[in-house]
C-alpha cells in the first residue's frame, strides 16, 4: 500500500512534516503533497494538479490518501479519493474545529466553481477518521468560533441539553457530542431529502450574508447572525417561545447586518431549499426540536415577517 499525505501549506509546517517523518520511521511508503491554504484552493484545478502529481509518482489503485487539515483539505481530498482510480482508501485527519465536527462528518466531498460553492463533488465516506483535539492548540480564535457555532447549531436542532450546557462541557466531550449528533442525522437521511436539511439551521440567512459580504464576514459570524434572525422569524410566527428566543440571542453575538432586506431576499431566492423562487427556512419549534413540516424540515416565512426581521437587523447596523 502506498500512502499520500495531503495537506495545505500552513498545516504542512505545523503538523504535516512531523507526521510524515513519524510514519516514514514506522516503515510506511509515504510522500507529502501540499497546496496553498484557503478556500480559493478548493477547485478542480487543485484536484487535477494533485492527481497528476500522484500519477507521476506511481500511485495507483493501491493507494491510501490521508487528508490532514481543515474543511478545505478534507472536502478536496475526499473528492479526490472518490475518483482517483475509481476510488481509493481515505483517512481523514481534520485539524480545525469546524472540520472535526462538521466538514469531515457526513460523507460530502467537493470543490467550488466560479458559479457556486461545493457544486462539484461526491458522497464518499472515509475508512478512518482521526479526531485529535490537540491540533486545536494552534488554531486562531476566529477559526475556533466558526466551529463552535456549528456545535451550538447541532444542539439547537437535536439536543437542548447540549446547547444549554455548552460552555460547561469540556471541549473534547463537546466535540464527541457534536459529531454524534451530525452522524445520527446523516444516518437517518444521507441524501438530504428531509431531516439532514436541519443542519442548514441558520445557514439560509447565513449564506446570503456571507455572499453579500463577498466572504469578508466569516462563515461562523454569518451563520450566528442567521441563527438569531431565523429564530426571530420563528418567534414572530408563534412557533418559538420568547424565553427560548432570548436564550438563543444570549448565546450569539448581537446581530447588526449592513444589508437591506431586498438585497438579502434576492440571494435567498436562489437558495437550494427555495420553492418557486420563494425562500424556505429550517425553523425551531423549541430549542433542540426543529419544525418537521411533514418531513420537509423547512417552511416558508410570511413575507411581512421576513422583511420586518431583516429590516430591524439592518436598522441596528446604522
Ligand atoms: N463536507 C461538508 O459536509 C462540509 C461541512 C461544513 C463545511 N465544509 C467546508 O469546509 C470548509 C471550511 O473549513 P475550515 O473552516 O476548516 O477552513 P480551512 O480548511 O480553510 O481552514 C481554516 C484555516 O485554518 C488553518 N488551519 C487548519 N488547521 C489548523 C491548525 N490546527 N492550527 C492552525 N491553523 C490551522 C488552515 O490552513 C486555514 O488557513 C469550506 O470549504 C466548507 O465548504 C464542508
Ligand atoms: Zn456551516
Amino acid at each position: 500500500m502506498k500512502y499520500a499525505l495531503i495537506t495545505d501549506h500552513l498545516v504542512k509546517e505545523l503538523y504535516g512534516k512531523t507526521l510524515l517523518e513519524h510514519l516514514k520511521a514506522q516503515g510506511h511508503d509515504i510522500q507529502l503533497f501540499s497546496f496553498p491554504a484557503g478556500e480559493p484552493s478548493k477547485t478542480r484545478a487543485t484536484k487535477q494538479q494533485l492527481e497528476d502529481a500522484l500519477l507521476s509518482q506511481g500511485y495507483g489503485r493501491d493507494t491510501t490518501l490521508l487528508a490532514l487539515g481543515g474543511g478545505v483539505v478534507t472536502d478536496l481530498v475526499g473528492f479526490l479519493a472518490s475518483t482517483f482510480c475509481r476510488g481509493v482508501h481515505l483517512i481523514l485527519i481534520p485539524t480545525t474545529l469546524l472540520a472535526m465536527v462538521d466538514a469531515a462528518i457526513g460523507g460530502k466531498t467537493g470543490v467550488n466553481t466560479e458559479l457556486g460553492k461545493n457544486m462539484i463533488g461526491t458522497f464518499y465516506f472515509p475508512q478512518s477518521l482521526l479526531i485529535h483535539p490537540g491540533f486545536l492548540k494552534t488554531l486562531p480564535e476566529e477559526e475556533m468560533f466558526n466551529g463552535k457555532v456549528e456545535m451550538l447549531k447541532a444542539g439547537l436542532i437535536a439536543d437542548a441539553g447540549f446547547f444549554q450546557a455548552f460552555e460547561k462541557i469540556p471541549l473534547e466531550n463537546a466535540i464527541a457530542r457534536a459529531i454524534e449528533i451530525k452522524r445520527r442525522i446523516v444516518a437517518l437521511d444521507p441524501h438530504e431529502k428531509g431531516l439532514r436539511r436541519t443542519l442548514n439551521c441558520g445557514h439560509t440567512i447565513g449564506h446570503a450574508v456571507e455572499t453579500l459580504s463577498r466572504y469578508t464576514i466569516s462563515h461562523g459570524r454569518a451563520v450566528a447572525a442567521g441563527i438569531v434572525l431565523e429564530s426571530r422569524m420563528a418567534y414572530e410566527m408563534g412557533l418559538l417561545k420568547k424565553e427560548s428566543l432570548e436564550q438563543i440571542e444570549e448565546r450569539f453575538p448581537p446581530v447588526s447586518i449592513a444589508f437591506s432586506p431586498e438585497e438579502i431576499l434576492n440571494i435567498l431566492r436562489t437558495d437550494k431549499k427555495s420553492s418557486h423562487g420563494y425562500p424556505r427556512f429550517v425553523l425551531l419549534q423549541e430549542i433542540g426540536i426543529p419544525l418537521a413540516c411533514a418531513g420537509e424540515y423547512c417552511i416558508e416565512v410570511p413575507l411581512e415577517i421576513l422583511t420586518q426581521v431583516l429590516h430591524d437587523a439592518a436598522m441596528c447596523a446604522c
